[in-house]
């Protein structure tokens, strides 16, 4: 059993909920030993933290803050959860990890990358994504399928504007560019079924790879 770590990507209303789920289902009825798991969240002490990030009432938050937040809910989520997955040559999903923090604290607030990337690194003890699917959307039309009545709840990090979701998108395509065999880029402008269709061929492919089928 390959012990294979994937995170999923990308701006808001993109579908990566959706997507972790069909994966983590596909996989578990082909036999393997899957976890999917949210961040920020993902443990007791996780879901806490991501309440006070979330809550629309913290307006006052400073982006200091919100980066050690987010740190030290991937640390214990790393520590408790996904490392130990790993350590028994399980395949873990994960819905954002580290690449939101420069995405979003980095690009979007425009704070020191070093600096993030040490922190992470530490939040982390320096683990990282085998493969990383970008679900790719124009920021506009995932800002209007969130927002849709029924949908996710509308949080604390939603409520910023426009600009500052389009450098998220910008910072995304610059870590894709600088580590593209790490990145797998998907358009999920499609229906769910197509999407996920498109996420199973890749998946596929890195499987028969890493377990050395490949042709
Ligand atoms: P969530 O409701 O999970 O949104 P989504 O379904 O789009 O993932 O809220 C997570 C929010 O937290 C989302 O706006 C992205 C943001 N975020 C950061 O700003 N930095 C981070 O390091 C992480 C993990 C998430």
């Amino acid at each position: 059993m390959p012990a294979l770590f994937v995170t999923f990507e990308g701006p808001e209303g993109c579908g990566k909920t959706t997507q972790v789920r069909l994966l983590a289902e596909w996989l578990s009825a082909r036999g393997y030993d899957v976890l999917a798991t949210r961040e920020p969240g993902g443990t007791r002490i996780g879901e806490q933290i991501r309440a006070i990030l979330l809550n629309p009432e913290h307006t006052e938050m400073v982006p200091a803050a919100e980066i050690l937040l987010f740190s030290a809910a991937r640390a214990q989520i790393v520590h408790e959860v996904i490392i130990p997955h790993l350590r028994r040559g399980g395949i873990v999903l994960c819905d954002r990890f580290a690449d939101s923090t420069l995405a979003y604290q980095g690009y979007g607030h425009s704070l020191d990358l070093n600096v993030l990337r040490i922190i992470t690194a530490f939040a982390t003890a320096g683990l990282t994504p085998d493969i990383t699917f970008y679900l790719d959307i124009p920021v506009e039309e995932g800002l209007r399928r969130k927002a849709q009545p029924g949908r996710a709840e509308w949080n604390r990090l939603d409520q910023r504007e426009l600009a500052y979701h389009q450098r998220v998108q910008e910072g995304y395509r610059q870590l894709i560019a600088a580590e593209p065999a790490r990145w797998v880029l998907i358009d999920a402008r499609g229906s769910i079924e197509a999407v996920h269709m498109q996420v199973v061929r890749e998946m596929e492919r890195r499987l028969a790879v890493q377990q050395g089928t490949a042709r």
